[in-house]
């Protein structure tokens, strides 16, 4: 009878427990038959069966073929609830003009919120006015910008150009997503964080927090491409599938990035130009509240997400097209040996016009972030007459937009960079934002916008100056069409395989 209780007690337990699955997953699948938005019109059963991959390569190559068909530049997907627009007037409408209407909003915020937590790009309201005036005071300072330009100087030198040596010395095929990748790791945490994680070492580390970090993006990303937001919000409850891998690799975020704050502690914040030490000393003056482990570790993750697959993202296609355009190459190489041998400064930098120009039109051909939603709060008309219900999503695509006739001409889809060369004399001249999303637009432009083009240019000069970059495999034919993994930002299947030579002087 002992025996028999403990025994009776487990099954009854078990029992209990598959019975309680069974009514959940029953209840998803009744909230899923009941909220699923049924639509049978050609783009989104071309969306579900995804038949639209039989004739494009990417996602956004769909899109920007669909939008280009409309009048308007606007196509709506009904089983996503979503509206796509790639029409500026829209844009800058979202943006600035009716900015309150537009939020990230509530569901937007769910689906990164696990990871981002209340950081900058989750949050919307007063929490965000806070977190944007501190950033912008630290990212435009002085003090800040030199740190970072001292930075992003020392791990080219030191770290680049080796790892790029030692490839061209043995012939050895390279995967260079993965080094910008590794640099651009090094960098942002440097600048943000004052530590060096060392994934650009010669024998290339793998660094646990960037793998875990990677794991979370690209499942984050999982979650607003699923039709419904039910079918991951049962699996998170049930802790299932991708869900429990996020949730690992979440809680691997946090505790490196606690190990992080408590090392910043440490080393004393006084007289540190990074940004976790910048914010910290800001906070302990400002408001104590702020001070908290939780919302440094939102910075934390913010600014990694914001610095780190951007800038390789941009760099990476930005030499997938060099390799393609050898005469684009040797027009950047030829503005920056005016300077002769030594390394380029920050205020030559600013001077390299046709670099500028290269990196922007490669941006307009391959954005880093390709899409951005907003949440519409109340119903709305946006300016091209489009109809958007209140609480749907609106979407506006810069992939889409750098690939509009209306915007760029018949020849968008050539890669040249002298279109951008229009201001006086020849000089670099920017397009309005609203046309090129590529760091948004309006009150919530990028903030880190100079920093990154700075660095990325340095890159980009230090590179084309000492080596040619030769794309290899099937990325190296001539068309320019790489296939993009789905993420919150543009990464190429398989990476970009090239091989280095030195440059002949
Ligand atoms: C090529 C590089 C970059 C691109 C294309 C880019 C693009 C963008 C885009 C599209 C947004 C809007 C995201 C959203 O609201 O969902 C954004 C916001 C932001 N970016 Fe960048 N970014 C780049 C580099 C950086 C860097 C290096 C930093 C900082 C070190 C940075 C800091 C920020 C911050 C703080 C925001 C939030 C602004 C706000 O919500 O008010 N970005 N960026």
């Amino acid at each position: 009878m002992d025996d028999y209780l403990p025994w009776a007690a487990q099954c009854a337990g078990t029992a209990f427990l598959a019975s309680s699955l069974c009514v959940a997953a029953l209840g998803a699948v009744l909230l899923l038959v009941r909220r699923w938005p049924w639509c049978s019109c050609h783009v989104c059963r071309a969306y579900l069966t995804g038949s639209w991959a039989r004739d494009f390569a990417n996602l956004g190559d769909w899109y920007a073929h669909l939008l280009r068909d409309s009048p308007t530049a606007t196509v709506h997907v009904h089983v996503l609830g979503c509206t796509v627009t790639a029409n500026p007037a829209n844009v800058e409408y979202m943006l600035r003009t009716n900015f309150d209407n537009f939020p990230k909003g509530a569901a937007f915020a769910a689906l990164l919120g696990d990871l981002l937590g209340r950081g900058i790009f989750n949050v919307d309201g007063g929490a965000w006015r806070h977190q944007r005036k501190m950033a912008s005071l630290e990212l435009g300072s002085v003090a800040v910008r030199s740190y970072a330009y001292k930075i992003i100087a020392q791990e080219v030198e030191a770290c680049l150009l080796p790892v790029l040596a030692d490839a061209a010395g043995t012939g050895a095929v390279i995967d260079l997503q993965d080094v910008f990748r590794r640099f651009a790791f090094d960098t942002i945490c440097k600048i943000s964080f004052g530590l060096d994680p060392g994934c650009l070492d010669r024998d290339m580390p793998m660094s646990e927090l960037a793998d875990a970090f990677d794991t979370a993006t690209r499942l984050c990303a999982m979650r607003g491409a699923a039709a419904s937001p039910l079918l991951w919000r049962a699996k998170r409850l049930l802790n299932v599938g991708s869900e429990r891998q996020l949730r690992k690799a979440i809680k691997l975020v946090d505790e490196l990035a606690a190990a992080m704050i408590r090392e910043r502690r440490k080393l004393g914040v006084a007289g540190s130009h990074d940004l976790l030490s910048r914010f910290m000393a800001s906070s302990a003056e400002n408001n104590a509240a702020d001070d908290d482990d939780t919302y440094l570790r939102d910075i934390v993750v913010s600014f990694l997400l914001a610095g780190r697959d951007t800038v390789s993202s941009a760099l990476t296609t930005l030499f997938m097209l060099l390799s393609k355009n050898p005469a684009v190459a040797a027009a950047m190489r030829a503005e920056a040996a005016g300077g002769g041998d030594d390394p380029v400064t920050y205020d030559r930098l600013k001077g390299l016009h046709y670099t500028h120009a290269a990196l922007y039109e490669n941006m307009r051909l391959f954005p880093p972030v390709q899409f951005d939603s907003k949440f519409c709060a109340g119903d709305d008309v946006l300016p091209d007459g489009t109809y958007v219900a209140g609480g749907t999503r609106v979407t506006y695509h810069p992939y889409a937009m750098g690939r509009m006739p209306r915007i760029w001409g018949a020849d968008h889809d050539a890669f040249r960079p002298d279109r951008w060369l229009t201001g006086p004399g020849g000089a670099f001249a920017p397009e309005s934002l609203y046309r090129y999303p590529v760091f948004q637009a309006g009150l919530r432009v990028c903030l880190g916008k100079e920093l990154a083009v700075t660095e990325m240019k340095a890159v980009a000069v230090a590179v084309v100056r000492a080596f040619d970059v030769e794309v290899v495999g099937e990325g190296g034919s001539a068309a320019c069409a790489p296939k993009f993994v789905p993420g919150l930002t543009a990464s190429i299947s398989g990476g970009l395989p090239v091989r280095i030579r030195r440059v002949r002087n």
